[in-house]
């Protein structure tokens, strides 16, 4: 049972009526007493940390059981699974994981940094993340994503085990492949993986699944006189390893890699950002936020109308929406410009075999929708803003550093048309300096504790 909502708003000013009429010996003017009317009053309250499970996920039938969670968690942070790095910056030197053409050199742990809110403060810029390659977007938290319908910042995976199957494979992140992340499973976890999912297909059958060493797994990029190319072993459409085993054996090997995964999500699915300040406040304890703080909840959910998109429990309703961000350059030399969002994304998820409604999936609660609607073009996924104060940079493509400079964006009505694809939804603000610093005092109260230190390394 949920504690019901009690709140003394004993020190806050309801209604108008108290504006601008401070008795002597009240708030100095520059930091007046918050003001809520009624309805800011119940949107706050709906934006109280929930601690309940999240939503069963039918997709994966060990979603929440205690050998998949610790088998996931030893998954997660083991960089066996990964194959060569491809990208040149990847010189050994601080905040690279190894040298170009090295392998096993990346978790998911180096990107997802278990002390830094399961976001990347190593690579270099704070900004896209470098594992094989540079990221085309920013990594983002996975402190409550377990609550997100649908993946990625663009809803390409709908699924977390399909999320880390994704990476996985990517060319950009581990580069490993499913074939050869099964050899590896059967190699150095068979005895864990067999006590959650049954006995291994005859991986050591190098007749039928053919082995890889570390260095030939995933994929190399090789130069052509039309650009590069990427050459791949071990992953579906390699015209190698991968396709030239017989389709039961590969819908074996994939079964192996689906399973690890679903251990790995069962992982992932306990990591929350927990209660902060905020929360306190909203049960009741007047002195968990300042003055300044309370105004910024009363903007949030008021005249700044943040709420609007950022509402619910984690401040997110989990939907994609265009905000007009026009990508900027960001340390590495990238820009992502054109970036589709969820027009694409969602269509990817849609036609993936390996979605919540094909064969490897043991449920679908329908979480996918049929298409992607037009809305979501230059769409993404709303974040949450639990947990956000120590997140070194913002948006999905990083190149906001900090949370002054997000509240400055939404200000002044975001970036005019032309700079990214879409329609935005933003509309100019009109907020007064202070205002725009009670907003960002108010997104420092939403930190919570984190998960247990227990969760935040390997078993
Ligand atoms: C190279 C850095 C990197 C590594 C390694 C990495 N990730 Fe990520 N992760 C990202 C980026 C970047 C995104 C966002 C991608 C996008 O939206 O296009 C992401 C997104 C996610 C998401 C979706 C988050 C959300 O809010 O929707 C999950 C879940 C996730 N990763 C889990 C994992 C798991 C599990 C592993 C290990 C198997 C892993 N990641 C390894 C960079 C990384
Ligand atoms: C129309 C929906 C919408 C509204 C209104 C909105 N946001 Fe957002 N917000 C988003 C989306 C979507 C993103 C991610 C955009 C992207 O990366 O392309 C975002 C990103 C952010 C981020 C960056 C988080 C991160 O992890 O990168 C912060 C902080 C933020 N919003 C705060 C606010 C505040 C404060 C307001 C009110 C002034 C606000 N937002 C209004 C949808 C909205």
């Amino acid at each position: 049972m949920r504690p019901l909502f009690v709140v003394l708003w004993a020190a806050a000013v309801v209604g108008a009526a108290g504006c601008g009429s401070e008795s002597p010996g009240g708030p100095p003017a520059d930091d007046p007493a918050p003001v809520f009317t009624a309805a800011e009053q119940s949107a706050l309250a709906a934006l109280r940390y929930d601690d309940r499970a999240p939503p069963p996920d039918p997709s994966n039938r060990v979603a929440d059981a205690a050998a998949a969670r610790l088998f996931g968690q030893r998954l997660f942070f083991d960089r066996a699974l990964s194959g060569p790095l491809i990208e040149g910056d990847n010189d050994g030197s601080p905040g690279t994981l190894g040298r170009k053409g090295e392998a096993g050199k990346v978790s998911c742990a180096d990107c997802h940094l278990p002390e830094s809110g399961f976001v990347d403060t190593r690579s270099r810029g704070n900004q896209i993340s470098l594992a094989a390659q540079w990221t085309a977007r920013r990594t983002p938290t996975l402190l409550e994503v377990a609550f997100a319908p649908l993946f990625n910042w663009d809803g390409r995976r709908d699924s977390i085990w399909r999320q880390a199957i994704g990476v996985l494979e990517s060319e950009r992140e581990i580069n490993g492949g499913r074939l050869f992340v099964a050899h590896q499973i059967f190699a150095l976890h068979r005895a864990e993986y067999e006590a959650i999912f049954g006995a291994m297909p005859p991986l050591d059958d190098a007749a039928r699944f053919p082995a890889l060493a570390p260095t030939e797994a995933g994929c190399r990029a090789r130069m052509t006189a039309t650009g590069e190319v990427y050459d791949c072993r071990g992953i579906p459409g390699d015209h190698a390893d991968y396709d030239g085993m017989a389709a039961a054996d590969q819908t074996a090997v994939t079964q192996v890699t689906v399973n690890a995964t679903k251990a790995i999500a069962a992982y992932v699915r306990q990591l929350r950002c927990g209660a902060g300040r905020f929360d306190a406040w909203l049960g009741g304890d007047q002195a968990a936020l300042t003055r300044a703080e309370q105004r910024g909840a009363a903007l949030f959910v008021g005249k700044a109308a943040c709420v609007q998109c950022h509402g619910g429990p984690n401040l997110t309703d989990h939907q994609f929406h265009n905000v007009g961000l026009q990508p900027r350059m960001v340390a590495v030399a990238f820009v992502d410009e054109g970036d589709r969002g969820a027009a694409e994304g969602v269509a990817a998820a849609v036609a993936d075999p390996l979605n919540v409604r094909g064969a490897f999936s043991d449920g679908d609660d329908g979480r996918l929708p049929a298409a992607p609607t037009s809305d979501m073009e230059g769409a993404f996924r709303t974040p949450t803003l639990r947990c956000l104060s120590g997140q070194p940079s913002f948006m999905h493509t990083g190149h906001m550093t900090t949370v002054d400079q997000v509240v400055a964006f939404f200000d002044r009505g975001g970036d005019p048309p032309g700079g990214y694809p879409g329609t935005s939804e933003i509309t100019r603000l009109g907020l007064s300096e202070r205002e725009r610093a009670d907003l960002v005092a108010f997104l420092a109260t939403l930190e919570g504790p984190g998960p247990a230190a227990a969760l935040r390394a390997g078993p």
